[in-house]
């Protein structure tokens, strides 16, 4: 299959290419767009076949369930039952947006679609070309990142094409994302509504409207026996090539072992690279003998280093690393998913100095 590459502005969407994208969609075809968050693979929610198709893109395994990405409030009842108070209270706050909410599913939702569960994950991004392109494809799409299965989310549409040219219909570039992590995902099915992946809409800024909230705890936890309530957080994702490392203590002592550390590997043969910030990279470039030195951005700015994350570990994919060091982050805040995904990417190899 010739997957169609279209090149689309974020504030003004084209409205023939989205026309023509919608079409593809309501045809029971893929279309990769940009989110907010990470770019993602579409197909009709309410389509069994489609759900199907984004598994075997993807190389994903079908019982871990899609995203199912609304345009409307409204639409939310057709797909879900009950719809809680507190779901509303989260969307006034949060929607358009990175949050995703699980509820009960309504029959209209296919089992294909939730990977068997009687749940459903529901989402209203907040980027203009999505709200366009779901409103074109009949209001439910369903989208998980539109990376191949193992790899990183993609930030920018040439990753997308790297993972999935030539096995998806089309690919619309609206350039980089804003975010550069998944939505945060909160489970109102429960007793107490529980957070299973945290993302840009923090525990502290869903308090505010909920009170109190879970987290499910395999995402705190490095060695947990529990199953993870999102199936997909089961999975070892957002996996670099090379062996990752990631290295916890104060700075200066950070630095000095990681730079011990790239040197030994170095003469093992290996090609090391190591993730620095802005405040420490100068003092690797001075003294370290790694292939490879990347800035994730500064300590200061969790914003810049979420969106920064995924393309480096992809870099470093496309340089050949087979060993790469990062210094760790603060767990407070946007920190907390910046964690969460850096861990997962190292297999929770964590040494700490
Ligand atoms: O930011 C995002 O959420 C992106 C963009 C494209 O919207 N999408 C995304 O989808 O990250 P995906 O498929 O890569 O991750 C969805 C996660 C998986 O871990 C999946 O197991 C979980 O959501 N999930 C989906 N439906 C669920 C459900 N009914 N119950 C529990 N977890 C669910
Ligand atoms: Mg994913």
């Amino acid at each position: 299959m010739e997957t169609i590459l279209e090149k689309i502005e974020r504030d003004a969407p084209d409205r023939e290419k989205i026309r023509r994208a919608g079409k593809i969609l309501q045809n029971g075809g893929l279309v990769a767009f940009p989110t907010e968050t990470v770019y993602g693979l579409g197909g009709d929610a309410l389509n069994p076949a489609s759900s199907r198709r984004i598994y075997e893109a993807k190389g994903r395994p079908s019982d871990n369930p899609l995203i199912v990405h609304i345009c409307r409030w409204e639409d939310i009842y057709r797909i879900a039952d009950p719809v809680p108070e507190a779901a509303y209270r989260l969307a006034q706050a949060f929607w358009p947006g990175p949050l995703t909410m699980i509820l009960n599913k309504r029959d209209a939702v296919p089992l294909e679609t939730t990977g068997g569960l009687d749940t459903v994950a529901v989402r209203f991004p907040s980027d203009p070309i999505a709200r366009a392109l779901i409103d074109a494809a009949g209001g439910f799409v369903a989208a998980p990142s539109a990376n191949a299965s193992g790899r990183p989310s993609p930030t920018v549409a040439e990753y997308v094409r790297e993972d999935l040219d030539g096995r998806i219909d089309m690919i619309l570039d609206g350039g980089e994302v804003g975010i550069g992590l998944e939505s945060t995902i909160v489970d109102l099915t429960g007793p107490e509504p529980m957070i299973l992946r945290p993302g840009y809409v923090t525990k502290e800024m869903l308090e505010t409207v909920l009170g109190s909230v879970d987290v499910d705890k395999t995402i705190l936890e490095k060695d947990c026996k529990l199953r993870p309530k999102a199936p997909g957080m089961r999975y070892r994702h957002y996996a670099p090539r090379g062996v990752l490392t990631v290295v916890e203590g104060m700075p200066e002592q950070v630095a000095a072992y990681i730079e011990e550390k790239s040197r030994a590997a170095r003469s093992r043969g290996e090609r090391v690279g190591i993730i620095a910030t802005d405040e420490s990279e100068s003092r690797y470039r001075a003294r370290s003998s790694a292939d490879s030195i990347k800035s994730v951005g500064s300590r200061t700015d969790e914003d810049a280093v979420a969106r920064s994350l995924y393309r480096i570990l992809r870099e470093f994919d496309d340089e050949g690393m087979t060993v790469i060091y990062s210094e760790a982050f603060a767990q407070s805040g946007l920190g907390q998913a910046i964690m969460n995904r850096l861990l997962k990417a190292a297999g929770h190899r964590v040494e700490k100095v």
